[in-house]
């Protein structure tokens, strides 16, 4: 690569992503650039700035304030500060450290009406006053085109790369491209708009997807406007890209233009010493749940915890589109068969998605405050009952019988436990929900409960628990982070019907859980394609593309049941490799399609610097591929392995002759580890 680009050097460029996400939770694309921080920070060092907008509470507790060091940087952010626009500059506290740059969008609005005849006077995009999100997107997008025109002025050498992530953040596209500002952009989009709404209500949205009349769909559902901004986003930048193949199916058509790659979304993958210890992290969060269902079913806890399996769903709270409806139906489908079989397996489902609550429920806090008085005392008169056969040991003479053990619990204590035990009756089931609902008369979720009667009745083998919150640690009900609780559950089910990516089953995949997914999810694709069989290593991907719906729901259940049936040990191996699937899903790896997408955006920007003979970045890359073929412990398959191409999709290899995606995804699997060599009881 030659380092001149028409008066900008593409050596050494610089890189601003921006995303509405960047140090403020609120789904997947947090994750994604959270967990890719590792890999582009130690790329791009301090040349790497994620720019969102300042999100005040999660901002205290996230970013680290510090000057920026940068003379451009410095002078850029002076200029905006003296027309009166806030912001912090700060290090992100997260692996990797990446510094990060968050407007306070508040202190713009004084702007509001100017932009927004502008946006409508260069990009024929209304922004009604009505709607807040937009107005948000509107502002931020001003200031990041403010910011970027105002850097290139002040940077004058470096080629710089802008790389939007989701429509949110994508306003600043057509306007860095109408005012021609000297950078080269990036758009990833991680949905559709109208994708998104098609799906939630009724339609038969993958068998229609060349036919939909957009503008009038848009129309139909109030989001014109947004819209809009999404597609103005998707033209104007110099390459488009999206996270999955289906989502590029779906852009192509919804947006009105063929994306240029796919960029698969990677996890930042924790390798321990030992290959087992994610084993032993199951067992002790197993223990924690565990802890939250005795509290919560107290006096209802007829079913043994040994023989407890643990599934859940999570995720924001999309009906429909995360697939709870079809979760919920296979569930009392599960019951239904369990309680036939006889089985003596228990499951205990989850489903963690944020609603509109008030508070926790005066049922829930009692559960575990009534569980822990009894615990304590159960420790207390357990010292007690120590202390005294110590003291009578102590008396002990040869001759003498052993102290009695009916002396040893004395009339208080049975007094104190009686009380306990008391204080555990309860005349009503053991509830569904944790919290108090402010709609729980429409709440989908509840209703749909209320309707298969999964009513957590003793003589249910399959008893539900809707948290509608996410879950945290300070929680005084179910004090456990998110990553935490996956590693102690069993099974994970995304039965998504629209899923661009889809994080959770993959997160899953990392920390050794299997889970159930569909071929309507980025990520159950990825995986289909990318393994033989891949029921074996725990990535169950259920048909929801060519089947009807109660075929699809008989499909789940299949596989619900099919995995209460493994013995533990059986659950063990499979643990163990769908944890050995984690490397496929690393950002080490996965990123490649990150580096590919800013070589296209610095070659369409420019094309002169770039000579024919790449060859450094040729040899980093060439290495064989395999398919991923059957885990070792069961009969070799016959399927003839393919090749993997997580990215390609349109041009991400524009110009670059011979170099494919396989030519760098160099994966192995790695040895599996002999269960019968752990030192743990199995
Ligand atoms: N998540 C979380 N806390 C919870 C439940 C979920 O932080 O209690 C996170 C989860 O780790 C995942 C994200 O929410 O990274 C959801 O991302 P996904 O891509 O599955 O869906 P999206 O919300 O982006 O559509
Ligand atoms: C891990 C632990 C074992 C434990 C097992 C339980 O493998 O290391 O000590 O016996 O989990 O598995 P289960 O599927 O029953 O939760
Ligand atoms: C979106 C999608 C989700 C994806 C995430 C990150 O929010 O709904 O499927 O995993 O973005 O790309």
């Amino acid at each position: 690569m030659s380092t001149d680009a028409g008066g900008r050097e593409v050596k050494g460029h610089y890189l601003f992503e921006i995303a509405t996400e960047v140090a403020h939770r609120v789904g997947g694309i947090y994750s994604v650039l959270k967990s890719k921080a590792p890999v582009t920070a130690s790329e791009y060092g301090d040349r790497y700035t994620l720019i969102g907008p300042l999100n005040h509470q999660s901002a205290a507790v996230e970013v680290e304030e510090i000057e920026p060091t940068n003379p451009e940087l410095l002078a850029t952010m002076q200029a905006m500060k003296d027309r009166g626009v806030g912001m912090v500059y700060g290090r992100w506290l997260i692996e990797g450290a990446p510094r990060v740059l968050l407007f306070d969008t508040k202190t713009a609005y004084k702007f509001i009406n100017e932009w927004k005849a502008d946006l409508w006077n260069i990009a024929s995009i209304p922004s009604p006053d009505n709607d807040g999100e937009t107005n948000e997107a509107v502002v931020f997008g001003y200031l990041v085109a403010w910011f970027l025109g105002e850097f290139v002025c002040h940077e004058k050498k470096k080629a710089v790369i802008a790389h939007f992530h989701e429509w949110l953040a994508g306003v600043a596209l057509p306007l860095c491209k109408k005012r021609s500002i000297d950078v080269t952009t990036i758009f990833t989009t991680h949905a559709t708009l109208l994708g998104r709404y098609l799906c939630a209500g009724s339609v038969d949205f993958y068998n229609n997807l060349q036919h939909f009349d957009c503008d009038a769909e848009a129309g139909k559902r109030g989001i014109y406007h947004r819209y809009c901004i999404e597609r103005a986003a998707a033209h104007s930048c110099d390459v488009f890209t999206t996270v999955s193949h289906i989502t590029a199916y779906e852009s192509e058509h919804l947006l009105k233009r063929k994306p240029d790659g796919v960029l698969p979304n990677g996890l930042n993958v924790t390798k321990f010493q030992a290959m087992h210890e994610f084993q032993n992290l199951h067992q002790q969060s197993k223990e924690k749940i565990h802890d939250f269902i005795r509290g919560h079913f107290y006096g209802h806890t007829d079913f043994d915890l040994e023989n407890t399996l643990y599934f859940f769903t999570a995720g924001r709270y999309e009906f429909r589109n995360k697939g709870v409806d079809m979760f919920i139906e296979s569930l009392a489908r599960l019951n239904h068969r369990l309680k036939a079989s006889g089985s003596k397996i228990t499951v205990v489902a989850f489903i963690i998605m944020p609603a509109q609550t008030t508070s926790l429920t005066v049922e829930a806090l009692k559960g575990q405050a009534v569980v822990k008085s009894l615990r304590d005392t159960v420790d207390i008169i357990g010292q007690g009952i120590g202390r005294r056969i110590f003291e009578r040991s102590l008396k002990w003479h040869e001759g003498d019988a052993l102290p009695d053990e009916n002396d040893l619990i004395t009339s208080q204590d049975r007094v104190l436990l009686r009380r306990r035990l008391f204080a555990m009756k309860r005349h009503s089931l053991p509830p569904i929900v944790t919290h108090n609902m402010m709609n729980d008369h429409d709440d989908p979720i509840l209703n749909q409960i209320r309707r298969v009667q999964l009513f957590n009745h003793p003589t249910d083998r399959v008893k539900v628990i809707f948290h509608p919150e996410f879950l945290n640690s300070a929680n005084p009900v179910l004090p456990l982070d998110y990553e935490d609780f996956v590693r102690g559950t069993h099974l994970g089910v995304f039965a998504s019907y629209y899923e661009p990516w889809g994080y959770t089953p993959a997160e899953c995949t990392v920390m050794g859980v299997p889970s159930i997914t569909t071929n309507l999810s980025g990520f159950g694709c990825y995986m289909e394609e990318l393994i033989d069989n891949s029921k074996d290593y725990g990535i169950y991907i259920v048909d929801r593309r060519n089947k009807g719906v109660d075929d699809s729901i008989n499909e789940l259940t299949n596989h619900m049941v099919e995995f209460t049936e493994k013995t533990r040990r059986q659950r063990i191996n499979q643990r163990n490799r769908t944890e050995r699937l984690s490397d496929l899903l690393d950002w080490k790896r996965m990123g490649l399609e990150y580096v590919k997408a800013r070589q296209l955006a610095l070659r369409r920007a420019y094309p002169d610097s770039f000579k024919p003979d790449a060859e450094a970045e040729e040899s980093f890359f060439q290495q064989d591929v395999k398919k991923v073929s059957r885990p070792l412990s069961v009969p070799g398959s016959p399927r003839v392995a393919g090749m993997m191409t997580p990215g390609d999709f349109a041009s991400l290899q524009e110009g670059r002759e011979g170099l494919t995606t396989e030519d760098y995804v160099a994966w192995k699997l790695p040895e599996e580890e002999d269960p019968e060599e752990y030192s743990f009881p199995l």
